[in-house]
Parts: structure tokens; C-alpha cells; sequence
């Protein structure tokens, strides 16, 4: 369980992030929509450790994990893969080079690097496309190639800003149908970060609604889509 109590993130005078609270069940697909700048990425950082809140608590399996230092701090972050919306790859190195990257840093040797990056290759089926130079890549390859990376060292939680955002509708389909798959195979928490309500409809078992950096409304999507309760969530689905 990914747990946050009454987390606030300011940025000088600006509440980003306000007196959010939220429990992420292990194993499950949990949605946070809300429009251009309600606070999604801002909790994703904080949430992945990458930002520290200025109030309020993280906490991962019961553990406090936001006053993490030095060498828990990377610890508890190498428990985690992130994508984003612009991939975040390397230009110069080829697919193969980009999923290694990690692998490096942690310093596993050239022979097994190579073994597992096949695998992963495999596991994001794009194994054809194991020396393709990134331009040579489509939007959807190249987020392939970014899950790849992201899931490189094994993490627990999988952690996706906006990463169909600049996909064409059917890549949009055929990544999520990705992610779907990998949770179940790998028995990853995933936290997708969207505007795309259809993005939630398609894969997330749980959706919190954010709107100017609080939780509007939280719970489980079938319910949210069948009686959307804030106003936010219903413009969300165009009810109102
Ligand atoms: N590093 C930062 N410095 C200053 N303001 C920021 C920073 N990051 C985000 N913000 C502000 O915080 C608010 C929430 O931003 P963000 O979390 O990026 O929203 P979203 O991802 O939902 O579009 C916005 O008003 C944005 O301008
Ligand atoms: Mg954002």
C-alpha cells in the first residue's frame, strides 16, 4: 500500500498540491485525473520521492518513506520506474543502450546487461528493434522502449505521467493494453497519471479526481463513471 495523508506541496505562494490524502492498494491500477495544472504531476514527485512535501506524510508498505535520506532515499527509489509523456531517452544511444542505462548505474556486468535487456525487449515486444536508433522509433516504440527501461531493475510501482498523452488513439489503446498486461505479469502497482478519462475507463481499477490540488473525489472507476459525484469529475465525463 502507497499511502499519502494530508500531503501539501507549495511552490513559493502557490499551492500545488493541498492537504491530499490517498491509499494506493498494492497490485492495483490507480488513476489521478484532473485538468492542465491541478496538481498531477506535483503528487507524482512527491509521491516517487523525487519532490519532499512540505506537509503531510508518504508512506510505502506502513513506512514513512518522504524524510528518507542518502542511501534509503535511493533505495526506496530504485523501488520505483517512471515514464513520461516526451519518453525521456536518450537520443544518442539506440533502444537496446537506452534500456541498459539503468542496468549500468546499478552496475550489473556487460553479460548479464545483455541478457536482460533482451528480456525486456521481449517483454515490450519489440525485440526487432533492438539497434534502431530513436528517430527511427515510433511514439508507441518509443515508450515501449521507455517501459522497458523503467521496469530494467524490477521495481514494485510503476509510476506514468501523461504516457499516452502524445499518442494517436490506437497506440493510446495498445500501450495501456502494455501496462495492463505487465501489472498482471509482474505484479506491479501502477500509478497513471492522465487528463484522458478514457485512459482511466480502459485500465485503472481505482481513480482519484484532482482539481486545484485537492481530491475532489476517490474510489473505484466503475463507481465514479456511474455517479460521478464532484464537479469536476462530472466535467470530466462531460455529464454536467
Ligand atoms: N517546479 C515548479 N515551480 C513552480 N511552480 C510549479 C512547479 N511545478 C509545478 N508548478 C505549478 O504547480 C501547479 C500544478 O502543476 P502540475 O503539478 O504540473 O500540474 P498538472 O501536472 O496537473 O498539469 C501549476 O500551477 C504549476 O504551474
Ligand atoms: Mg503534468
Amino acid at each position: 500500500m502507497i499511502e499519502l495523508e494530508s500531503v501539501t506541496k507549495r511552490y513559493g505562494s502557490l499551492v500545488a498540491v493541498e492537504d491530499v490524502s490517498l491509499a494506493v492498494p498494492d497490485g492495483s491500477i490507480f488513476g489521478v485525473i484532473g485538468k492542465s495544472g491541478a496538481g498531477k504531476s506535483t503528487l507524482l514527485r512527491v509521491m516517487s520521492l523525487l519532490e519532499r512535501p512540505d506537509a503531510g506524510e508518504v508512506r510505502y508498505g506502513g513506512e514513512r518513506v518522504d524524510t528518507l535520506i542518502g542511501a534509503a532515499l535511493l533505495g526506496q527509489r530504485r523501488k520505483m520506474g517512471m515514464i513520461f509523456q516526451n519518453f525521456n531517452l536518450f537520443s544518442s544511444r539506440n533502444a537496446a543502450n537506452n534500456i541498459a542505462y539503468p542496468l549500468e548505474i546499478a552496475g550489473i556486468s556487460h553479460a548479464d546487461r545483455e541478457a536482460r535487456v533482451n528480456e525486456l525487449l521481449e517483454l515490450v515486444q519489440i525485440a526487432d528493434k533492438k539497434t534502431a536508433r530513436l528517430r527511427e522509433l515510433s511514439g508507441g516504440q518509443k515508450q515501449r522502449v521507455a517501459i522497458a527501461r523503467a521496469l530494467a531493475v524490477n521495481p514494485e510501482t510503476l509510476y506514468c505521467d501523461e504516457a499516452t498523452s502524445a499518442l494517436d488513439p490506437q497506440t493510446t489503446r495498445s500501450i495501456l493494453a502494455l501496462i495492463k498486461d505487465l501489472q498482471a505479469k509482474l505484479g506491479l502497482t501502477v500509478v497513471l497519471v492522465t487528463h484522458q478519462m478514457e485512459v482511466i475507463r480502459a485500465i485503472c481499477s481505482h481513480v482519484a479526481v484532482l482539481d486545484s490540488g485537492r481530491v475532489v473525489e476517490t474510489g473505484e472507476v466503475g463507481r465514479i463513471f456511474d455517479a460521478p459525484q464532484s464537479k469536476a469529475a462530472k466535467e470530466m465525463l462531460n455529464v454536467c
